[in-house]
This record gives C-alpha cells, structure tokens and sequence, in this order.
C-alpha cells in the first residue's frame, strides 16, 4: 500500500488550538478530505477527547479507513469518529442536521482542508493521475463520478482545450499542443495518460530545466475534470457557520489560484481573522524530505473578534 506523508503536520498541529478560546481541547474535528488520515491520526494523538467527523470523495480512502487493519478503525467501531464518502462541498447542506445533532449545536472547533490529491491517487497508475506512470485517461477523485480526463481530452473543442490549459495550467501559448492534441484524436481518441504525456513532450520539448512539460497539462486536467476550484470560496464560506465560536479553519493549498481564493476568503470574511498575516510554508528540511511539501501552503482562520 503507497503511504501519504501529511505535509505540514508541525505547524499545523502548534496552530490547531488556542486553549484561551474555551475548552482545553477541540472537542470536534471536521475532516474535509481525510485521505489516509495523517494529519487526522496525529490530531487525534494530541487531542484524546476529541471526537472526529472525516469525508473523503474517494471511495478507496474510505475502504482503507474502514478496513479492519486501519488505524482508525477502533475510533470508527466505538463512536468516537464517523466517515462519510462525499465532498466536502454538498456535506454541510447534505448532513446539516446530522451535524447539529452530533454536535449539540455548538459546530466544530476545529476543521481541515488539505486539498489536492494524495500519494495514493498520484501513485498508482491505475486511477490515471501521473504522466510518469502508463494508464488510463481518468482522474477522477470520486470514481461515482461519469466524466473523466478522457471525455475532456476527446470531447472538448478547440477553444475550450486553450481555455482550460490557461485557466487551470496558467499556461499561456497552449495552441500547439491544443492542434496537435485535435489532430491526433481524429486518427484515434487519446486513452491512456502515456499517450497524452508524449504527445506534450513531442510538441513542446522540455523548455525549463527538470520540469516536465505535461506537469501543468495534467494539473489542469485534474482541477477541470474534479472541479477543484469550483465554488471552493462559498464552501469556505458556509464553512465559518459551522465553526464554533473560537474555532479554527485550517486550508492547506497547493498552488496559487487554489490559495488566492483561500486567502480572499478569509481576508473578506466577517466572521474572524486570519491568525498567522503571513502565510505558512514547509521549511527546507521537510520541503527535501517530502516534494509534495515544496508548494504547500497552511493558512488559519479563527471564528470571533481578534483580542
Ligand atoms: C492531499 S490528500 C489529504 C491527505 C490527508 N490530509 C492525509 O494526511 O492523509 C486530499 C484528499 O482529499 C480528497 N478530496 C479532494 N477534494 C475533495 C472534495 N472536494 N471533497 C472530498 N474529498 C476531497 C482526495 O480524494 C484526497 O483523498
């Protein structure tokens, strides 16, 4: 089984609770995209009384978790912690009245989102992230979901192949690739990500040094094909309700349109305050250590008035 090695797990953990702002530990966790569980396992080490809800849109995150062998599998048999397979975006209209009753009312202390992938789905060939690995056109975080990375490639037209390689890759001349990509799919429609990948690579060449060229194809595929960015600033929003009075919203993000809209929202909201001004990055020796963490990026909201 691949691991996932949560990223900012230090900062994260210093930053979960402000014992000044009520009791002496969160008493409910909100997990938005629970993934292995790294940084919800560690939570639940430092906070003992702390009970937990966790969601994943990925039905193989849940297997795992509910797995007999899983670590979280004593929390989930006893009441402690409940899973639900969904997205973190429908869960609060979906579950509202779940989520009052659970918890009297009084919403979560403390809530995460680490959004992205995991090792998991970037690591196995089979659910079609990587173009370093053969598989299939897929990239679906939820596999209930119909479209997947090959109805995008095969199906969109010209100019909305450009307009997803510019808004998501930020990349700003994608027309090469786009007619390449066109030409292609009229001989044969593009299945697998081997294929995808070294069409990319022929057109474009390897301009920057150590970057491959299909790295902001594929990340523009992926936040297209699983909506990422779409309607994340309102469920930041309708997140701050569930928050209790004190509370805190942590995001990790992992590039730059997904942390602009973290970071507007939580400048704009009403509701509380950024807790750290500036935003909170791996040191080098975890950024070595782990790449994923080269780009991460923690930011921390908390429910209430500034003191
Ligand atoms: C970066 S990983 C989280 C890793 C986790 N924090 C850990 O330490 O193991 C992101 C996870 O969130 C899930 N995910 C991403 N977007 C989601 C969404 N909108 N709703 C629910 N889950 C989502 C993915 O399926 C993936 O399992």
């Amino acid at each position: 089984m691949i691991s996932h090695i949560p990223v900012l797990l230090e900062p994260l953990l210093a930053l979960s609770w402000d014992p000044a702002q009520g009791p002496s530990q969160p008493r409910w966790y909100f997990d938005g995209t629970f993934g292995r569980g790294g940084h919800c396992k560690a939570l639940m080490e430092k906070y003992p009384q702390m009970k937990v809800v966790a969601v994943d849109r990925d039905q193989e995150a849940i297997n795992w978790a509910r797995s007999s062998d899983s670590p979280f599998f004593q929390a989930l048999q006893s009441g402690r912690m409940f899973l639900f397979k969904s997205n973190f975006k429908d869960f609060f209209s979906r579950y509202e009245e779940k989520i009052q009753a659970l918890t009297q009312g009084q919403g979560f202390d403390l809530m995460l989102l680490d959004l992205g992938v995991s090792s998991p789905q970037l690591d196995q060939a089979a659910r079609g992230f990587s173009f370093y690995q053969d598989g299939p056109l897929d990239m679906r975080m939820d596999q209930d979901q119909q479209f997947t990375a090959a109805d995008l490639i095969n199906h969109f037209d010209e100019e909305e192949l450009i307009e997803v390689f510019q808004e998501f890759g930020e990349i700003r001349r994608p027309h090469r690739v786009v007619k390449a990509l066109l030409e292609q799919r009229g001989v044969k429609p593009f299945l697998r990500t081997g294929e995808l990948a070294a069409l990319i690579e022929k057109t474009e060449g390897w301009r920057a040094k150590g970057r491959n060229p299909s790295t902001r194809y594929f990340l523009a595929l992926r936040l297209k094909v699983n909506q990422e960015l779409e309607g994340l600033g309102s469920c930041l929003e309708e997140m701050t309700e569930f928050l209790a009075e004190g509370g805190r919203l942590m995001v990790i993000s992992f590039h730059s349109l997904e942390d602009r809209i973290v970071k507007t929202s939580f400048k704009q909201s009403p509701k509380g305050f950024l807790v750290n001004k500036k935003v909170i990055q791996a040191p080098w020796s975890e950024q070595k250590q782990n790449p994923r963490a080269r780009s991460a990026k923690l930011r921390v909201f908390q429910k209430g008035e500034k003191r």
